[in-house]
């Protein structure tokens, strides 16, 4: 962060300054809002979390650096005290972007590779110059502008990662930080029961195009019909990318490896050069042409960008991490997100790496699909039927319509199982798995399968009991700190 002082982080946010603090002492970074990240110079925010208080630990922050904590009410520590802490936050990131002209800010939004995007533009982007980009998935209103305030005078590009859960949320994070390129990746059925329906869902991500001054970029799918009719609501330039004839970045001669690795011709405006990615789907590919698109944008020619983007490597956990166990069992850990779209997308790479061999998918249940979520995973079912997999085991009573869409599969005789949890479904795989078969993992987050999948690629299968990530927390503000920052479908 540029370096504040309390007093004029007062006058940003419009804080009273609690009586112990000194007005001149200098705020210089970080903004955390998990006590354990806390170190000198550091603001620490305060947020309810669901098991514990922020304001509990503004007393270790102290102790640990931190120069002031941001909260709603006193703690005996020096403190800001406001009535909404992420509106704050977002205050606060709005005036470091003010006094920074020259950082180039880049938003990406859609309803599926999100994260992935913006790791591979990240990566890009860095080779340009100093980058700053979100950890994991940081991309609400309190997640952006915890992104934003890690940039300083040496930062050069920021690129944003903007999700929303209604209307006017992306909008909010465009004031927070204006950005001047915007990507928007894919509309889909992700948070959709939140919205109400695709439409909605597409006119909230149209949010970003509309918040693009006349001399930006619009960055636009020209594969995705709701993503390219935006170019109509954006001032800006549009570039189009995609598998679609004519998109103005776009990928020709696709093909998968052995463990579903794209490898394609990207064909941009300069030339052509070709790109093998290290990320596993074919879906990637439309995450990769979005990140050359914006790279290109940015000044990066075609060959310096197919380099880049064959040596990315996954920037953030459980999104189709490949696992090949000593015994030869591959893992496909997925357990990170899920949606419609994304289980088929990741059902789709496990059929090609399975080339035939046996394939088992753990599917827990996807969350926020709203009035149409037992739908879905029936439709979820057919999917997973069609692509011919050996054993589907739905986990959990949300997740069972499943099974039932892959029982109307006319034809199809693979082995229907429902567990409750867990450690059933590592059960009935320990009964199950052979050398050479492949195992896929998915569900929303909420659904806690990342400890199955973690199980799993470790080798533990056979009922042993998975370690829950959210128990004995050793001294956080809350068990949420780490994904408090982000919207995860
Ligand atoms: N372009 C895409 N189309 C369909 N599914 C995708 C796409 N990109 C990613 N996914 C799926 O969505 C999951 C989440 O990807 P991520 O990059 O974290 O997206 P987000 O940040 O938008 O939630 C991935 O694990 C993958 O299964
Ligand atoms: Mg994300």
């Amino acid at each position: 962060m540029i370096p504040l002082s309390i007093a004029q982080i007062a006058q940003i946010t419009g804080a009273v300054i609690d009586g112990v603090a000194d007005p001149a002492a200098l705020v210089t970074g970080p903004v955390v809002i998990d006590s354990r990240q806390v170190g000198p110079g550091a603001l620490f925010a305060a947020l309810p979390g669901e098991h514990a208080d922020g304001h509990d630990f503004a007393a270790g922050a102290a102790a640990a650096g931190a120069v002031v904590t941001l909260g709603t009410r006193r703690t005996g520590t020096p403190a800001l005290i406001v009535a909404d802490v992420p509106a704050a936050l977002g205050r606060l990131a709005r005036a470091v972007v003010d006094r920074l002209p020259d950082l180039v800010i880049a938003g990406i939004t859609g309803s599926a590779g999100k994260t992935t995007t913006k790791d591979l533009a990240a990566q890009l982007v860095g080779s340009l110059g100093p980058t700053v980009a979100p950890q994991n998935s940081f991309n609400n209103e309190i997640g952006h502008p915890l992104t934003v305030l890690r940039a300083d005078a040496d930062t050069r590009y920021l690129i944003a990662e903007l999700s929303a859960r209604g209307p006017g949320h992306i909008a909010a994070l465009c004031q927070i930080a204006p950005p001047r390129l915007g990507v928007v990746l894919c509309v889909g059925n992700a948070h959709a029961g939140e919205f109400g329906g695709v439409t909605q869902v597409a006119a909230a991500k149209s949010e970003l195009p509309q918040a693009l001054p006349a001399d930006g970029v619009a960055l636009l799918n020209a594969d995705d019909p709701l993503v390219s009719a935006m170019a109509a609501t954006t001032a800006a330039r549009v570039v189009t990318f995609g598998r679609s004839a004519g998109a103005d970045v776009r990928a020709s001669s696709v093909s998968l490896d052995v463990l579903s690795r794209p490898a394609f011709t990207l064909e941009m405006p300069d030339g052509v050069a070709d790109v093998a990615l290290r990320l596993h789907g074919e879906h990637n590919v439309t995450n990769a042409l979005a990140a050359a698109a914006l790279a290109g944008q940015l000044g990066m020619d075609v060959s310096a960008i197919a380099a880049g983007l064959s040596a990315a490597v996954a920037g953030s956990k459980w999104r189709m991490e490949v696992t090949e166990r000593p015994d030869g069992v591959i893992v496909v850990n997925d357990a990170y997100n899920a949606s419609p779209e994304a289980v088929a997308a990741a059902l789709e790479a496990v059929r090609v790496i399975a080339a035939g061999r046996p394939a088992y998918a753990v599917l827990g249940r996807m969350a926020e699909l709203g009035e149409r979520s037992r739908e879905f995973h029936e439709q979820a079912g057919m999917v997973a039927a069609r692509t011919g997999v050996t054993g589907l085991i739905a986990v959990g009573a949300e997740a069972a319509p499943i099974l039932t869409g892959a029982k109307a599969v006319a034809g199809y005789s693979g082995e229907l199982i429902a567990v409750p949890d867990g450690p059933a479904a590592l059960a009935v795989l320990g009964d199950r798995l052979q050398p050479g078969d492949v195992v896929l993992i998915k569900a929303s987050r909420a659904a806690g399968l990342q400890t199955v999948a973690l199980a799993l690629a470790a080798g533990g299968s056979g009922g042993s009991s998975p370690r829950s990530d959210t128990a004995g927390g050793s001294g956080g503000p809350s068990p949420r700190a780490d994904t408090a920052g982000e919207v995860a479908p």
